[in-house]
C-alpha cells in the first residue's frame, strides 16, 4: 500500500458585480471587439468595496468544505495562494483560517502570483506526504481590481477577482493504483521581472503599487514554458495526453489556452475555459475553472485532470491529480 493524497471537494465563489468590456470601453480606449479578439474576455467580476482577499477566500474555502463533507475544525493545514493579500502580514491565509472556523494545524500563503495554485496544491501535497498532516484546504484568492492601473488599456481589461479551494485528504491505495494527485512540475526564471511586476511594496516604496506588464513579452515565453512543464510532468509520472480527461489551465488568454492544447495535441474539447466570464483572476483562476466545471457535471469523479499556469517571476508549472 501506499499514501495517496486526494483531492476531495472543490468550492469557488466570484462577487457579485460584474464589469463588461462595454462598461470598461466608457472608462478607457479600448472597445469589445479588441478585448475578445485578443484574449476572449467579454467580462469579469469586481469584489465590493470592504470586501477583501480574505473574505472571497473564506467563501470558496466553506464551500469547498460543504462538497467535501469536512469540517473545517478537521482541517490541519490551509495553503492560500495570492497576490493580492490583505495586509502585508499576517498571511491571507490565518485571516481565513480564523474565518472558516479552523483552529489548529498550520496556515500560510504561498507567493507565486499567476502560477500561485499551481504552487500551493505541490506544496500542500508535499507536506502531507512529508509530515502526515490529514486533511489540507489548498484555496487561491486574489483582489486584483486593487492593484490595477485603472487608466491604462494595456492591463486593466485583463484581470478579475475572485477565489477557489480544493480539500484534499490523506488516504492509501495499493502500489500500482493511479488515483489522487500524481504529480506536478514547478519552475521560475527571476530574469524576466521587467515584464509582469507591481511598481510598489513595502520595502522598495512603501507603496502597495500597480500591476504593470509587457503582454506581448509575456505571451512570447507562455505557450513554450507552460508546454514544456506540462511534457515534463507527463513524462515523470508516465501519463499520457490521451489520457487526459480534463485540460484545466489559467485563464490569462483564450489564445494562449488554445496555444498551448494545440501543441500538447489535447483535444480542444477537453479545454475548461472560463476567461470570457471571469478574465484572468491569477491564482484563483484554476480552482475556479475546476469548481465551474464539476458543478456543470462536465468533471466527474475519477477524471484525470491537467492544470497548468504561468505569471508574474516568470512562474510557471503543472500539476496532474485524479480527481
Ligand atoms: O496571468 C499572467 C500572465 N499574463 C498573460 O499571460 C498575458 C499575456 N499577454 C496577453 O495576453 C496579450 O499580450 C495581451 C492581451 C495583453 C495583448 O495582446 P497582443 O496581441 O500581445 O497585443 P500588443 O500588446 O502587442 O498590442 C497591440 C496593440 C498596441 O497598439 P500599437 O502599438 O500596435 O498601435 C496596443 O497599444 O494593441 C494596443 N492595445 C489595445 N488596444 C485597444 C493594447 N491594449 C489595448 C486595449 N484596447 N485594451
Amino acid at each position: 500500500m501506499k499514501n495517496v493524497i486526494r483531492v476531495t471537494g472543490v468550492g469557488s465563489y466570484l462577487p457579485s458585480k460584474i464589469l463588461t468590456n462595454e462598461d470598461i470601453s466608457r472608462m478607457v480606449d479600448t472597445s469589445d471587439e479588441w478585448i475578445q479578439a485578443r484574449t476572449g474576455i467579454r467580462q469579469r467580476h469586481i469584489a465590493a468595496d470592504g470586501e477583501l482577499t480574505s473574505d472571497l477566500g473564506r467563501e470558496a474555502a466553506n464551500r469547498a468544505l460543504a462538497a467535501a463533507g469536512v469540517k473545517a475544525e478537521d482541517i490541519d493545514l490551509l495553503v492560500l495562494a495570492t497576490a493580492t493579500p490583505d495586509h502585508t502580514f499576517p498571511s491571507t491565509a490565518t485571516i481565513v483560517q480564523h474565518k472558516i472556523g479552523m483552529t489548529g494545524g498550520a496556515a500560510f500563503d504561498v507567493g507565486a502570483v499567476c502560477s500561485g495554485f499551481v504552487f500551493a496544491l505541490s506544496t500542500a501535497d508535499a507536506l502531507m506526504k512529508a509530515q502526515g498532516y490529514k486533511k489540507a484546504l489548498v484555496v487561491g484568492a486574489e483582489t486584483y481590481s486593487r492593484i490595477l492601473d485603472w487608466s491604462d488599456r494595456t492591463t486593466c481589461v485583463l484581470f478579475g477577482d475572485g477565489a477557489g479551494a480544493v480539500v484534499l485528504e490523506a488516504d492509501t491505495a495499493e502500489d500500482d493504483a493511479q488515483i489522487g494527485i500524481l504529480g506536478h512540475n514547478l519552475r521560475t526564471d527571476g530574469a524576466y521581472k521587467e515584464f509582469l511586476y507591481v511598481d510598489g511594496g513595502p520595502s522598495s516604496t512603501q507603496t502597495v503599487g500597480h500591476l504593470r506588464m509587457k503582454g506581448n513579452q509575456v505571451f512570447k515565453h507562455a505557450v513554450v514554458n507552460i508546454s514544456s512543464a506540462v511534457q515534463a510532468l507527463l513524462e515523470q509520472t508516465g501519463v499520457s495526453h490521451e489520457d487526459i480527461d480534463w485540460f484545466v489551465p489559467h485563464q490569462a488568454n483564450q489564445r494562449i489556452l488554445d496555444g498551448v492544447a494545440k501543441r500538447l495535441s489535447i483535444d480542444s474539447s477537453k479545454i475548461v475555459s472560463t476567461v470570457g466570464k471571469h478574465g484572468n483572476t491569477s491564482a484563483a483562476s484554476v480552482p475556479l475553472a475546476l469548481s465551474e466545471a464539476i458543478d456543470d457535471g462536465r468533471v466527474k469523479t475519477g477524471d484525470m485532470i491537467l492544470t497548468e499556469a504561468m505569471g508574474g517571476g516568470f512562474a510557471w508549472g503543472a500539476n496532474l491529480f485524479r480527481i
